[in-house]
């Protein structure tokens, strides 16, 4: 056969085709014969770029169509390698193959540990033991022809092509049977999911509340991978923390912990399109919940990646609770030595909850001039970057009173409390940005209306252990800032991670409160604060 180009497998019957008018078709094969010059990976990952660019935002948004570029893929194989997977005998599964981008470099490196084998047992080999799903026909057509790309060589010395590897199916339907994946791997579809009431009883025990497509993924990977194996993937980082993925974690601390996880630090021209925070994690089914290793990773401009080490974490105890890993270098200390703090904003005498008034479903009610019957109204905008509190509603559609109609009562707020911005970007310096509600101002007003883009931290019945101030000048410290960001990747403060924040015991607070107290200065705090999470000088 050799010397004699193959044809292009056919596209599957279900694939709808199109005449291409004159200049499209001459634009397609300038683009195939660039393509065909180009690196075979380079090029699948350039033609799949291209051709999930092109699909209508509907269909890529429902099949979350974004494919992993090569220096990813081959990272995350490098980092199955490390957790053990031999490439020589391990069976594969990558569950939402796309245009194949994991299936042809594992297909790469199963044919090179049998270097010894003859080509046509090397393809007869592999189409036992690697397998793809596709939702999608057209996907599920490019990661067979990236394949016969990528085994070309064999394949034209055997003879033969492999057999089709890829199923085009929904994974959420197919059953996991027999001995079970050595690797299950991939970037699964991500994005919220609205899941049948027979698929969210099926995948009950990793749901909690909003699905979202790519934990359901993550489910079905343990369900495929053997009891010893490995699950290697592409995903969002929101499920360290989230309240939506609590189930999730709770079922990868018990059945699949993490060994080591690698977060994806430089965004722009990795994926085409995203924006998420992307992590690649290796978990081991059965595994002892040990220390994992955590990484940076960011891709150089000439395809290889550049990483460095950020130490590791445990997982917490339950694991349901928010992970704390490091996200930069400097964090890996701090992460190993909040482990041991019991201590959370409860134990402490407070919860939290969100300010009640969403302003623009209460136009009518906003006022400029105070009067009877009507009460400051606290924007986030009151809670001052340097921690104190400051009535005033400058910003655009800002008004400063609210008059609660007949219906309305509930927003209005009679007591002191902590008030903490909701909505900060990492690229701030502070992501928690608290202030004391000050008794004397809820008292001089008789209440307040607490607005929606602020989190209150309110004392329990029984009242708190920790005065109020101290627990603003803890939350505005710079340890705690840190800690937070070991948390949250986005940009929500949220009510739940606020809840998750180890703390120090309420007895030591005693000293932040003397400090606070004393109008400390900002240094002799942040260093006191230091302390009590067990770094600084002695
Ligand atoms: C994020 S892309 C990743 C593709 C490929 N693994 C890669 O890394 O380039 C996710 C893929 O999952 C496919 N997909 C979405 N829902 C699916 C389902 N229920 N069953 C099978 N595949 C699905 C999409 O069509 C898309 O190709």
């Amino acid at each position: 056969m050799s010397g004699h180009p193959w044809r292009l497998r056919p596209l599957p019957a279900e694939v709808p085709v199109a005449l291409l008018q004159e200049e499209a078709g001459k634009l397609a094969e300038q683009i195939g014969v660039a393509a065909a010059a180009m690196d075979a990976a380079d090029a699948a990952f350039a033609m799949g770029v291209l051709y999930t660019g092109m699909m209508p935002d509907g269909f890529r948004t429902v099949h979350g169509a974004y494919y992993t570029p090569p220096a990813l893929c081959e990272r995350l194989l490098d980092l199955a390698t490390d957790a053990g997977v031999d490439w020589r005998s391990a069976r594969v599964l990558d569950p939402a193959c796309g245009g194949g981008a994991f299936l042809s470099p594992v297909a790469r490196r199963m044919a090179d540990s049998r270097s010894d084998d003859t080509a046509a047992a090397v393809l007869k080999n592999i189409e036992g033991r690697l397998r793809g799903f596709e939702l999608d026909p057209f996907a599920g057509w490019m990661s067979s022809v990236c394949l016969d790309v990528s085994l070309a060589d064999l394949c034209r010395e055997a003879g033969m092509r492999l057999r089709p590897v890829v199923r085009v199916c929904d994974s959420l339907e197919q059953i996991p049977g027999g001995k079970g994946f050595d690797l299950v791997v991939g970037n699964p579809p991500y994005g919220r999911v609205k899941l049948s009431p027979e698929l969210r009883e099926e995948f009950d025990r990793s749901l909690f509340g909003h699905a979202n497509l790519y934990g359901v993924f993550t489910d079905l990977a343990l369900r495929f991978a053997r009891h010893g194996g490995i699950v290697a993937y592409v995903t969002p980082t929101s499920f360290l923390a989230g309240e939506y993925f609590k189930a999730l974690r709770g079922l990868l601390g018990r059945d699949a912990p993490p060994a080591g996880l690698d977060f994806v630090t430089e965004r722009r021209g990795v994926f085409a399109d995203v924006l998420q925070e992307t992590l690649l994690a290796v978990y081991r089914r059965g595994g002892d919940p040990g220390e994992a290793g955590v990484r940076f990773i960011s891709p150089r401009p000439d395809g290889t990646i550049q990483t460095s080490s950020a130490g590791s974490f445990h997982l917490p105890e339950p694991p349901d609770r928010p992970w704390i890993v490091p996200r930069t270098e400097a964090h890996g200390a701090l992460v190993g030595r909040v482990n041991g703090l019991p201590y959370r904003l409860a134990d402490y005498g407070y919860t939290v909850s969100t300010g009640p008034l969403v302003w623009n479903r209460h136009k009518k009610s906003l006022r400029e001039k105070p009067g009877k019957g009507r009460y400051p109204l606290i924007w986030a905008e009151a809670v001052r970057s340097n921690g104190t509190f400051e009535f005033r509603a400058k910003e655009r559609n800002h008004k400063p009173y609210f008059e609660p109609g007949a219906k309305e009562g509930w927003v209005v707020t009679d007591f002191p409390c902590v008030l903490l911005q909701r909505t900060t970007a990492r690229e701030q310096c502070r992501r928690l940005i608290a202030a004391e509600l000050p008794a004397s101002f809820v008292e001089a007003h008789g209440a307040v209306v607490v607005e929606n883009h602020l989190n209150m931290i309110k004392p329990l019945e029984g009242g708190p252990r920790v005065a109020p101030a101290a627990l603003a000048a803890l939350l505005n410290s710079e340890t705690v800032d840190q800690l937070f960001r070991c948390i949250n990747g986005s940009v929500a403060v949220s009510a739940y991670e606020l809840q998750a924040l180890p703390l120090p015991s309420p007895e030591c607070m005693k000293e932040i409160e003397r400090l606070v107290t004393a109008r400390a200065e900002t240094e002799t705090l942040e260093s006191a604060v230091e302390r009590l999470y067990g770094g600084g000088a002695e």
